[in-house]
């Protein structure tokens, strides 16, 4: 059955439950700078994570765990000057909500007043559902990050595929559920077993957007550097490059420099 695809001016946290209940999926790419923004933004993408993945991308960390809030305030703020669209999430970053409660409501509020992003994400459930409530609590929307969650990586020990034994997988299951009852609006699912998060996507009425979690959910996100072929010696399973800059790039800086070192650039037209 085809469906009639509403015209979204701005994507709001509403228009995203809307979204799912129509069987519209949502389309999630992140982005950490104005330029990159703004193209993304213009191409029609619903959601622009501001991911703490710029740790990686951005800033050559192994993992996300070194970006610090006033980094990622940095970011996110680029990234609101480029929306006319897109609904803008910015990751919590490591450190920044795990302690207390009122310390995770503090870098919520700093998130949303310095960067005037719309949303914030925090990886975990139970563990974190203290600090959820306050955030929440305050007015501020949520979306919640289940599976694999990067920040975690030091507890896992690998970045494999997570929940695929029976106690994992029920833990997750609640844990989702505990997000759509405090009042999440979204849920990233990120490397799991694709049954498992077509099983959670049908259990709850918030969309569940997935990242290497099969076709059964929501809604998909890739890191932008990824899916656009920068990174290209990450190679997981479930990235889909659908353009290959790493090639293009290196062209382009190739034939930069050899019409630099053969004083053919710039010409008698590129000059005053
Ligand atoms: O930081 C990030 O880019 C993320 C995505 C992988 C979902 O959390």
């Amino acid at each position: 059955m085809s469906v009639a695809k509403k015209e979204y001016k701005r994507v709001t946290t509403k228009s995203l439950v809307d979204m799912k209940k129509n069987g519209e999926n949502i389309a999630m790419l992140t982005a950490y700078d104005y330029s990159m923004a703004k193209i993304v933004d213009g191409a029609g993408i619903d959601v622009i994570l501001v991911g703490d993945s710029a740790s990686n991308v951005m800033a050559g960390h192994e993992t996300t765990l070194p970006i610090t809030l006033d980094q990622m305030i940095y970011h996110a703020t680029s990234v609101v000057r480029a929306i006319n669209r897109a609904l803008v999430v910015v990751d919590l970053p490591f450190g920044s909500y795990q302690s207390d409660p009122k310390e995770a409501l503090r870098s919520a509020i700093r998130i949303m007043k310095e960067s005037g992003g719309h949303a914030v994400k925090l990886e975990g459930g139970k563990e974190i559902k203290e600090s959820l409530k306050r955030i929440l609590h305050a007015g501020i929307p949520v979306m919640g990050h289940l599976g694999l969650t990067p920040q975690s990586i030091y507890k896992f020990g690998t970045y494999t595929v997570r929940a695929k034994e029976e106690a994992e997988a029920e833990k997750l299951k609640s844990d989702a559920l505990l997000l759509e009852r405090l009042g999440c609006f979204a849920i990233v699912l990120e490397k799991v077993p694709a049954k498992l998060a077509k099983e959670v996507a049908e259990s709850i009425s918030i969309p569940v957007i997935g990242i290497g979690a099969g076709n059964g959910v929501d809604g998909q996100v890739l890191v932008v550097h990824d899916m656009l072929g920068m990174t290209h010696e990450f190679n997981p399973r479930f990235l889909r490059r659908y353009a290959d800059l790493h090639t293009e790039m290196t062209k382009a800086f190739e034939g930069y420099r050899d019409d630099v070192k053969s004083k053919s650039f710039p010409s008698d037209d590129e000059q005053y």
